[in-house]
């Protein structure tokens, strides 16, 4: 199998867009790398670039080594899978999987044979002779990846293939995409804004944003070790808690000062040139453990309990703390017309077809315009941060605890919690991470 890389790949659109920028990736040979991000950030530009569909404003994609920029789709010998699977209606699953063998002109001899062996790997040998119409959605999926590697392409890059499932189906499907990848050695490129997909099924992850890449490693190191602020708060469920405070060097002891709250941290040397600075503090929900009032020893916030989200085993225990929360990008959400924030803006819940609504669209022609359902909250795993972003800015001072079942507080009792003060993670007002470990 071959490696895939781009080399400060970047898509400027002809009307001003910047998709991609300046990107460089490698997916070693075999490797199943995930690009993850919000709608819009630019992954299936990348995808596009790299199958040849789209070609790049500058930078260069590679495969097996070589600079592919003027070879054409055909030739480059990727397969692309896309959301909606693209398969022919009138055709049946054979001929459907037998498409690409046949448009590529190949002896009709062999076709036959090959589609029978791809559709025993994908496991719908019983489903040959059926049109598209009469199958299931994740059968459909299955046909749609038969298709993909019946010319045994040198790379998969498939594009929210399970997107369109539902949920219970998506976690099946995600466990067998990835086992066949690696079962068939081939390298994989694999879009998608589902961290658990990502988290799940990754070798590495990607994680871009607005075009930039943030940050590749493998899903241990994003979750653990997050480089920058968004990707501490996209990567993380229930949502990772951000705080705004200022770091404080005392002769004696190093604070956070949360503002209604204090937190003594380990001292570092890494924060020696940081007295006074503004930091984001973020704090994921295992870093937090809720203890008897009063606290005993040690670090402790706390707060009144404004709701609970029941999930059965445990449930999410919102707090308020009187601690003002970071809004991942103050600065650059405003209307592109008006000029209001964004923040605001959806605070008034603007009706289908106000402009604002339509520039959202024009912005992110894939998002949902739809409020997102209350239940997808606590859906694990589906919590993209464009509405983080925009649309579901926590109330002031809202952090997220988790409390095992049975035993759960009432709204409006008071609640202590203890902090590992080692998870904390700290990042500049630029979002980049001060390193204290
Ligand atoms: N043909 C196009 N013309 C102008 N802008 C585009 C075009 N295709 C995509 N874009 C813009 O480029 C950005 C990245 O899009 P895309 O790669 O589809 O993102 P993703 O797949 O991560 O949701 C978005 O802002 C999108 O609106
Ligand atoms: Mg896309």
């Amino acid at each position: 199998m071959v490696a895939i890389a781009t080399d400060r790949l970047t898509k400027v659109f002809p009307d001003g867009t910047v998709a991609v920028d300046e990107v460089t990736i490698e997916a070693a040979s075999g490797e199943f790398l995930v690009l993850l991000g919000p709608t819009g950030c630019g992954k299936s530009t990348i995808l596009r670039l790299v199958a040849g569909l789209e070609e790049e404003t500058s930078g260069h994609v590679l495969i097996d080594g070589q600079v592919v920029d003027r070879l054409s789709a055909k030739d480059r010998r990727v397969a692309m899978v896309f959301q909606d699977y693209a398969l022919y209606p009138h055709l049946t699953v054979a001929q459907n999987i037998g498409f690409p063998l046949r448009a590529g002109h190949e002896p009709a001899t062999g076709t036959e044979a090959r589609v029978a062996e791809v559709a025993e790997q994908l496991g719908v040998t019983d489903l040959l002779h059926r049109l598209p119409g009469h199958l299931s959605g994740g059968q459909r999926q299955r046909v749609a990846m038969a298709r993909a590697i019946v010319r045994k392409p040198q790379a998969f890059l498939l594009d929210e293939p399970l997107s369109n499932l539902d949920a219970g189906l998506r976690a099946e499907l995600r466990t067998d995409v990835a086992a066949l990848a690696r079962r068939l050695g081939v390298t994989t490129l694999y879009v998608t804004h589902d961290q658990t997909e990502a988290m799940t099924m990754a070798d590495r992850v990607a994680v871009l944003r607005r075009g930039v890449l943030q940050q590749v490693g493998p899903p241990a190191e994003v979750y653990g070790d997050p480089a920058t602020l968004f990707v501490a708060a996209f990567i993380g469920t229930p949502r990772t808690n951000l705080l705004q405070g200022a770091i404080y060097l005392e002769p004696e002891r190093t604070v956070v000062d949360l503002g209604s709250q204090l937190l003594e941290i380990p001292p570092n040397e890494a924060l020696a040139g940081h007295h006074n600075d503004r930091v984001t503090v973020a704090v994921r929900a295992d870093a937090l453990r809720p203890v008897p009032d009063g606290g005993g020893q040690g670090p402790v916030l706390r707060g009144k309990v404004r709701l609970v989200e029941n999930l059965g085993h445990e449930a999410l225990v919102h707090l308020d703390t009187g601690i003002v929360p970071t809004p991942i990008e103050e600065s650059r959400l405003e209307h592109p017309e008006t000029g209001q924030h964004l923040a605001d803006v959806i605070a008034e819940d603007p009706p289908a077809g106000h402009p604002f609504r339509q520039a959202l669209a024009r912005m992110m022609p894939h998002a949902r315009q739809e409020a997102q359902p209350a239940t997808a909250r606590t859906e694990y795993g589906f919590y993209p941060v464009y509405d983080a972003e925009l649309a579901d800015q926590p109330p002031l001072g809202d952090v997220v605890v988790r409390v095992p079942a049975p035993v759960l507080p009432r709204r409006g009792e008071s609640m202590t919690v203890r902090v590992d003060v080692d998870k904390l993670m700290l990042f500049d007002r630029g979002g980049h991470r001060i390193r204290t470990a």
